[in-house]
């Protein structure tokens, strides 16, 4: 179905993620009709601008050689399409601190078809309670006669009292029922098909659990450093940047019980379920159980790359993370026992993004030889090269007795059109009211209650050399440690080869 009609109001409408991300995804709800008549765009920002001006801005990004990530997201520009798109921009200036702003916004709504808003906080995180409190200040709140929802981006907070104190003064004024905290990983495809996979298949579900699984990877792998954005990065780190989101969606994802029905808070509950069920580390168990690096010069995909210390804007005593992997438990019936081991990191060796589930090994082998029967081991690949995969022992052709490693591959390409970028899903999903694919506000402090005392114990070992990895490697060696003494092993990066590679 078609969005209701809308007036989407983007707060920092001049910034990276506007062009980058909304614009584009938005240009491509456009042109494969998914908006309706009367939707509109009104960007504000600093900047003063006529919407003229704003609507060129766009369109020179859009269309510049350097952004072809955003054409991409948008599909092949046309003139035609983007006029007709581009009418329904307008921009409004002014600085998101001072209550003016927020009177002359108000002003101006009146001027807008129908009553339903949508508020899209695409500014500075530090920016995001003042204007929560002077749309309320004056009145846009309030769902009088439609809807009135904002979207907030990442970081909710940067611990637990932060994240708490976040959630406590958007209550004050708004509804949870009106709050979409975006993770744009719940708007990927493959991300979404976890669910499906799983509930939809009578047979994966039934061996779903600690009688058969012995762990569970999940990896997202960059090759990618922090770009134009080392400022941000050294504030956050990878736990907070990639972990306390992305990852944790994707574990409570793999880990959850049936929810009763797709509708948000049944989901919701489902996996704050999961969140709640991981035990905050003592610092004994961070020491144990953790592992955080920074990358040091190397060579990722052919090109010589600069360590994180001698990154533009990085100061030369950064302890920033680069990259973290983690062995977490969650106690409950369905998991106990099962370690679920999380990495992530920038400058890696290619850049995976996939979930393995690994099954434990028959119980008796009578080949002959040790190794023969790996386990089984189930993997979704979130991207690149979207698909899944199974893999089992067949035995080797001939009259060799040894069992070899195959696998059973779906790939998305080749059996479904390409799918809708992850942010046009999800500002769909957000002006149909669909929060399914969003985080609630306790899910955000159940998170935040498993990655504080982490970054608290590591932020109290300051003292203890940093350990690092070298820039197009797999990692530092201490993570191959965490899952050495279960007798288990990380799935290799650089040789990660794949059916769906075309
Ligand atoms: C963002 C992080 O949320 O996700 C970035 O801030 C990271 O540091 C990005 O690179 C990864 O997203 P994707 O979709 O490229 O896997």
């Amino acid at each position: 179905p078609k969005a209701e009609p809308c007036v989407l109001v983007i707060f920092g409408a001049t910034g990276d993620l506007t062009w980058r991300k909304l614009i584009p995804s938005l240009f491509s709800l456009a042109r494969k009709d998914c908006l309706a008549e009367d939707f509109r765009i009104l960007g504000i920002g600093r900047r003063e601008m006529s919407d003229d001006a704003f609507r060129d801005d766009l369109r020179g990004r859009l269309t510049a050689s350097g952004s072809d990530k955003g054409t991409a997201e948008a599909g092949a520009f046309t003139e035609d399409a983007w006029n007709a798109f581009a009418a329904s921009i307008s921009y409004l200036s002014g600085d998101f601190f001072d209550p003016e702003t927020h009177r002359r916004l108000a002003e101006r709504m009146k001027d807008f078809p129908g009553a339903n808003r949508l508020f899209y906080l695409a500014t500075a995180p530090s920016a995001a309670p003042e204007i929560v409190r002077r749309l309320a200040e004056v009145g846009l709140n309030r769902e009088e006669r439609g809807f009135s929802r904002i979207v907030l981006e990442k970081p909710f907070g940067h611990d637990l009292a932060s994240a708490q104190e976040l959630n406590r003064l958007i209550a004050e004024d708004f509804d949870e029922s009106q709050v979409y905290r975006i993770d744009h990983y719940l708007g990927k495809e493959t991300v979404q098909n976890v669910l499906f996979f799983r509930f939809g298949n009578a047979l994966f579900e039934s061996v779903w659990n600690r009688n058969h699984i012995e762990y569970v990877e999940i990896t997202a792998a960059e090759s990618l450093g922090v770009g134009h954005r080392a400022g941000y990065y050294d504030e956050s780190g990878a736990l907070r940047d990639m972990v306390a989101n992305h990852l944790m969606q994707l574990l409570a994802l793999t880990a959850m019980d049936a929810p009763v029905s797709l509708e948000a808070d049944s989901v919701h509950d489902k996996k704050s379920e999961v969140w709640r069920s991981i035990r905050p580390m003592t610092p004994e168990q961070v020491a144990s159980r953790t592992v955080r690096a920074q990358y040091v010069a190397g060579t990722v995909g052919g090109e010589q790359v600069p360590g994180w210390l001698e990154e533009p804007d990085v100061p030369a005593s950064s302890r920033t993370e680069t990259y973290v992997a983690l062995d977490l438990r969650i106690d409950n019936w369905r998991w106990a026992g099962v370690p679920f081991y999380l990495r992530t990191g920038k400058r890696l060796a290619q850049q995976v993004t996939e979930i393995a589930v690994h099954f434990h090994k028959p119980p008796l082998s009578f080949f002959p030889c040790q190794d023969c029967f790996q386990s089984n081991v189930i993997i979704l690949r979130i991207q690149p090269d979207e698909g899944i995969s199974l893999t089992f022992g067949a035995k080797q052709p001939g009259t060799s007795r040894r069992a070899v490693p195959v696998s059973m591959d779906f790939c998305y390409q080749g059996n479904f059109e390409d799918p809708l970028s992850a942010y046009a899903v999800l500002l769909l999903d957000a002006l149909r009211g669909d929060s399914t694919q969003f985080t609630r506000g306790d899910g955000v402090e159940a998170q935040w209650r498993i990655m504080t005392p982490i970054a608290t114990a590591w932020a109290e070992q300051d003292q203890e050399p940093m350990p690092t990895y070298v820039a197009g490697s797999d990692g530092p060696h201490q993570a191959e440690g965490l899952l050495e003494w279960n007798g288990h092993a990380w799935r290799s990066i650089a040789d990660a080869r794949w059916a769906c590679r075309i």
